[in-house]
């Protein structure tokens, strides 16, 4: 019902510019939310009051309240597969119990924090160290989609704090990465944590035997083992693939794998950063919990956050959405929020098997200011399409002495939004050309100078990107998107779309190998086989 009522306001306030909106003095005010470390202002989008009211009663539709509580609470809400959805449990460790089938997890968690936290410790100080007897100097993490892009996104956004081994991630089944990494590498002194909670991916594992090759070939193959740590709940192929068992940190079906960065696929970031920085992470990721949990409506930040992209990419139909992070070290986060929000809400079928009869959730992508504006920006000033962004950026830099770079870059995050959502009228555009052409070349020249304006976007600022406040960027985006699942109806924790193609690569690797043949594949993929493999 809601979204019917929606879709008419949005018809009825077509044309409206948003800029009109601020003759309210109180409109940023009232359209933006504060919590935690941040500030979310989302007044530089059409959504009025009206608007916000009906998306509100969408949330309330959807069963969003219960539903929330059912996820917090350990029910089993991933109904495709049959499982709880208890990241939250990970970062939970100053709360209460939580329970799956009547058993609470809370004393597991706690334990396999203990364990990765003494051995972080260990290896930080060298008393756990090589077998041959040196010190690890250098971690390589392999694993892909949450095993990886989690773990690498945090590592790099907390580099101002890391005190412990070099951290070097390998994702690609391309062997050009893995060898690109480890050369350079010395295999004496480098701890390779294999990271998959399968342990059956087919490109964690071949890197891992590389991994092991290299290793083995510099330490003797018995010594080799003693330079893995493995991530995984699948004990049984931990201990096939040579790692002894307390060098394995497990853990359970309930935790996807990207929503995993919290418990020991983040052990690469604890041992860059150290324990108590991976805590301060844990507990900034609990905070949003809280505020998730308990704010109402319009002060619940992962709500708004969350309507106002519906109300972008399902009630006015912009497809896209970009991230555009003014701080450097958030380089990986588009491409973390990409499997995170695709991965999770890029579903044809609601919940119970049936059409979705809405648009799933929207394509992220984007890369850091100021980098963006110098590519790809042109396009979402001067484009025919809506590009809804999302800005980001710190109140402070962690470079004191460089404080005038961090106000340039502030002043261009500010400067874009403002320039969206202002744009360039075709008079200003000749007053601004005045003199140097005119006549039919001044109207000529000044159209292209034209900028429509009236662009979307929301800005998030945060204080300053420490451990905690990574905690909570990351779990408000979480949030986001659970919000976003429920109000489409459909299941953001499985993730079916990525199997077609792994059993067809399975299939494939055999006729690209000249064992088997492409006999019954359509002709483009015989064509492409049969150039592939010409001379060979
Ligand atoms: O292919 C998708 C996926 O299953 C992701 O959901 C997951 O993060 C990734 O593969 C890696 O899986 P694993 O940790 O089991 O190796």
């Amino acid at each position: 019902m809601a979204l019917i009522d929606l879709l008419r306001h949005a018809k009825e306030i077509e044309g409206r510019r948003i800029l009109s909106l601020f003759d309210d003095p109180g409109r940023a005010g009232e359209f933006s939310v504060r919590a935690c470390d941040m500030l979310l202002d989302y007044s530089k989008t059409n959504i009025d009051a009206e608007a916000r009211a009906m998306l509100l009663e969408l949330a309330e539709e959807a069963g969003l309240a219960a539903r929330r509580a059912a996820m917090f609470s350990g029910a089993k809400i991933n109904e495709t597969e049959g499982r709880a959805v208890l990241h939250t449990a990970l970062r939970n460790v100053d709360g209460g119990p939580v329970s799956v089938d009547g058993v609470d997890v809370m004393p597991g968690v706690r334990a396999t924090l203990e364990r990765m936290a003494a051995f972080a410790e260990a290896v930080r100080a060298g008393t756990i160290h090589a077998p041959g007897g040196g010190i690890y100097s250098d971690i390589v993490n392999i694993g892909i989609g949450g095993s990886d892009l989690g773990p690498a996104m945090a590592v790099q956004a907390l580099a101002p704090y890391h005190d412990g081994p070099r951290c070097h991630f390998v994702s690609n089944v391309d062997g050009a990465q893995v060898r690109d990494v480890l050369t350079g590498l010395n295999p004496a002194s480098t701890l390779v944590i294999v990271a998959s909670k399968t342990f059956t991916t087919v490109e964690t594992m071949t890197n891992a035997g590389t991994a092991r090759d290299w290793i083995a070939a510099k330490t003797g193959a018995e010594m080799a083992g003693g330079h893995f740590v493995a991530l995984s709940s699948n004990l049984e192929k931990t201990a096939a693939f040579g790692i002894s068992p307390e060098r394995v940190f497990g853990f359970e079906d309930w935790v996807g794998g990207r929503y995993s960065v919290w418990g020991p696929i983040g052990l690469s970031l604890m041992l860059a950063v150290g324990p108590q920085k991976f805590d301060e992470f844990l507990s900034g990721g609990a905070a949003m919990d809280a505020h998730f949990r308990e704010a109402e409506t319009t002060g619940n930040m992962p709500l708004m956050l969350a309507l106002v992209g519906l109300w972008h990419n399902q009630v006015l139909g912009h497809a896209t959405r970009a991230v555009l992070p003014y701080e450097q070290r958030l380089a990986r986060l588009p491409a973390y929020l990409q499997q995170l929000e695709m991965e999770s809400n890029g579903k044809r079928v609601s919940m119970d098997g049936t059409d979705l009869g809405l648009h799933s959730g929207p394509v992220v992508w984007g890369e850091p200011g100021t980098n963006g504006q110098h590519a790809f920006y042109q396009l979402i000033h001067q484009g025919t399409r809506v590009v809804p962004c999302e800005f980001m950026v710190a109140r402070e830099g962690h470079e004191p002495d460089l404080a005038h770079q961090h106000r340039l870059l502030t002043a261009n995050c500010l400067a874009q939004s403002e320039a969206l959502l202002r744009g360039r009228t075709l008079d200003e555009a000749k007053t601004l050309l005045a003199g140097r052409f005119e006549g039919a070349e001044l109207e000529r020249q000044a159209r292209h100078r034209v900028f429509p304006g009236n662009r979307p976007s929301v800005t998030l600022v945060y204080d300053k990107l420490t451990p905690k406040v990574l905690g909570q960027i990351v779990a408000l985006y979480e949030h986001r998107v659970f919000v976003e699942g429920v109000i489409l109806g459909i299941n953001s924790f499985d993730q079916w779309g990525v199997e077609l193609g792994k059993e067809l690569a399975l299939a494939l690797e055999p006729v690209l190998a000249g064992k088997e043949s492409a006999e019954g594949k359509d002709g483009s993929t015989r064509q492409l086989v049969e150039y592939l493999s010409r001379g060979r």
